[in-house]
């Protein structure tokens, strides 16, 4: 499968995904914490939404149980968001091979998977945008937008700008990715694609707020490079942005510049990975504030973590407090170095 990254990081790719890297912590002093309230002022309405990383799917289709508390989060949501990293076939394939970097999910997995999270389909928007939507060109592209439309799932990535409604109003949308597979195959031609200029191009009204959706950065780093950082200080300067990035497989910083908010990676919510803080999987939950049914932008947010293991022999999320001592303690370092209890620049 052809390769979007530079030679380099082709050479050592297999190295960060074994161990992912926290090179570059330092350019982000002040990371906010876990959880935060009273960003702004409180609107007349409110709505949660719930975002969530990477769903890829795991070996041989094997469906993971929820917790209650995973459930209860996803339910306390007006909308929950996903990121579709793999086009939807039609059916599961016996013995499916987990040793290929093509992914597919067969709908039977995903009405299974649904079912196991007490999630209404209807609640859902799964976002396109990503490096791995045209693994099966347009045949599975196609198919994945036809299973959507038959559930009444919403999708998001197919147009520069797009709306996401929400009981309290709509929030407008921008989601973009910076990395594409098969760039030549007529799927990966027609993604939007993230660059450093690509929210110049949008005209945003005045204080406007805006939901983007950057699919960027390298694999298997908790913190990104300088660059991604200057543009989100770039954007941020009188705009109000919320920023929810995705593809790095690991969670990243929370900072804040302005009157804007990035989340720079989700990490992985449901994934094939090698190594544990790969299998954490974060459920961002975002209150939004409407004024005459208009987005002002976020009030709060909260991060919960789950870990995806396998104990006694069952596939399941599962708190970070249930884990072996050993990895906990090694989770709890990792996640307080990212996420500092207080802020030390709000
Ligand atoms: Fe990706």
């Amino acid at each position: 499968m052809p390769s979007p990254y530079p030679f380099l990081e082709n050479l050592n790719w297999l190295r960060y995904h074994v161990r992912p890297s926290l090179k570059s912590l330092d350019l982000y002093p002040n990371r906010l914490p876990r959880v935060a309230q009273s960003l702004r002022a409180a609107g007349e309405a409110n709505a949660r939404v719930v975002f969530a990383g990477d769903l890829i799917g795991y070996y041989a289709e094997e469906r993971p149980r929820a917790s209650p508390d995973l459930r209860r989060t996803l339910n306390d949501a007006d909308r929950v968001w996903i990121n579709l990293e793999a086009p939807i076939a039609e059916r599961r394939k016996a013995g499916r091979s987990p040793r290929t970097f093509r992914f597919k999910l067969s709908e039977e997995y995903l009405d299974e998977l649904w079912q196991e999270l007490a999630l209404d389909p209807k609640k859902l928007i799964l976002n396109l945008a990503n490096n791995h939507i045209a693994d099966f060109g347009e045949a599975g592209f196609r198919s994945t937008v036809e299973y959507c439309e038959k559930r009444g799932i919403a999708l998001t990535g197919r147009a520069k700008r797009e709306t996401l409604g929400t009981s309290a109003g709509p929030i407008a949308i921008a989601a973009a990715s910076e990395w594409m597979n098969f760039a030549d195959d007529p799927v990966g031609r027609s993604t939007v694609k993230w660059n450093e200029n690509y929210l110049d191009e949008l005209e945003l009204r005045d204080d406007e707020h805006l939901l983007v959706f950057p699919h960027w950065g390298l694999e298997f780093r908790h913190f990104q490079a300088a660059k991604y950082r200057d543009w989100f200080r770039r954007l941020a300067q009188g705009r109000n942005l919320t920023v929810v990035g995705l593809h790095s497989h690991v969670p990243g910083p929370i900072v804040r510049e302005a009157g804007s908010i990035c989340f720079q990676s989700l990490g992985n919510f449901l994934g094939l990975q090698l190594s544990w803080p790969t299998r954490l999987s974060p459920l961002l939950s975002v209150d939004f504030a409407f004024r005459g049914g208009k987005c002002l932008g976020p009030t709060g947010y909260r991060m919960d973590f789950h870990y995806l293991r396998r104990h006694g022999g069952i596939l399941a999320w599962c708190k970070v407090e249930e884990l072996s001592p050993s990895l906990r303690e090694k989770v709890q370092a990792r996640l307080s170095l990212i996420y500092p209890e207080e802020s030390r620049s709000p």
